[in-house]
């Protein structure tokens, strides 16, 4: 029998990035341990396809096609939600600007600056500013951010390849965002966490394959459980930090990389 700690019936959980790796792992999770879902991708295909998948666990499934990191799509998928399916009991900011393209300081343009990091910031606090006056009345909830192990460790380049400033640097920013949000809204009784994930071969490798052999091979050797991670790896995280399990966490940071970091 599964302790109830982890039961998440009728609770509703919002996933961005869900249509695919992680992000739909996560949203398999939360309809496994018995939540409503709003899975939102930009990839309408893909959103389509996760809710697809999880209409079988027997909670309602809303899925959003929407750029998680557009103003106007963010209000509407959450105005929809709360129309749809209530409330918005816990959320998951899991879809990220992804762009690896190695790129030292003095290689990154503004271009991609402005693109990367101020964009992925300014969507992280505009959901947190959309999610938590709903979850501040109702004195509840969780917001989970996904970031990046290599956000709190500049890792060495591998070969020539050098980690891509913007994407980490916002990352980075993203952690203190929400640490800082759990000091602000404890008091409201809302929880903020952040999931640190190591490698884990996904869609945004598959479409930069340069070096990937070589990252890939750095990883497994330094990994303790000598393999590196699949998209379900994150569920048990995320069931945790979703429930009553974790009902006394707040702004921390959860490292899930087979010990990449150790
Ligand atoms: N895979 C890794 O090794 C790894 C490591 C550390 C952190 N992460 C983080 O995990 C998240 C991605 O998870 P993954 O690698 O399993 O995913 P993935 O690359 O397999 O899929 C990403 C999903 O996000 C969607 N997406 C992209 N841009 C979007 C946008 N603007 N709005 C809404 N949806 C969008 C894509 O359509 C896709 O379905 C990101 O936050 C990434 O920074 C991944």
């Amino acid at each position: 029998m599964t302790n109830p700690i982890f039961d998440l019936s009728s609770k509703v959980v919002l996933v961005t990035g869900a249509g695919s790796g992680m992000g739909r792992a996560i949203c398999e999770a939360m309809a496994e341990s018995g939540a409503h879902v709003a899975p939102v991708d930009i990839n309408g295909k893909a959103v389509k396809e996760t809710a697809d998948l999880i209409s079988r666990y027997g909670g309602k499934v809303v899925p959003f096609t929407a750029d998680a990191f557009d103003a106007a799509d963010i209000k509407r998928v959450v105005d929809a939600t709360v129309e749809e399916l209530g409330t918005i009991d816990v959320m998951f900011a899991h879809a990220a600007i992804v762009d690896t393209t190695p790129a030292r300081v003095h290689e990154t343009t503004i271009e991609d600056w402005d693109r990367i990091v101020s964009a992925y910031l300014r969507g992280l606090l505009l959901w947190m500013k959309s999610t938590f006056p709903i979850m501040m009345k109702k004195r509840k909830g969780s917001f989970v951010t996904t970031a990046a192990g290599t956000a709190l460790w500049p890792l060495p380049p591998v070969g020539n390849l050098h980690l891509a400033t913007s994407y980490i640097t916002g990352k980075t920013a993203g952690i203190m965002l929400t640490k800082l949000a759990a000091r602000q809204y404890g008091e409201y009784g809302i929880r903020a966490n952040v999931i640190c994930p190591g490698y884990h071969r996904s869609l945004h490798h598959e479409a930069n394959p340069a070096g990937l052999k070589e990252m890939e091979d750095f990883v497994l050797g330094v990994t303790p459980l000598k393999r590196v991670g699949v998209a379900s790896d994150i569920k048990g995280l995320a069931i945790y930090l979703a429930s009553e399990a974790s009902s006394f966490v707040t702004g921390q940071v959860f490292v899930e990389d087979g010990g990449f970091m150790a």
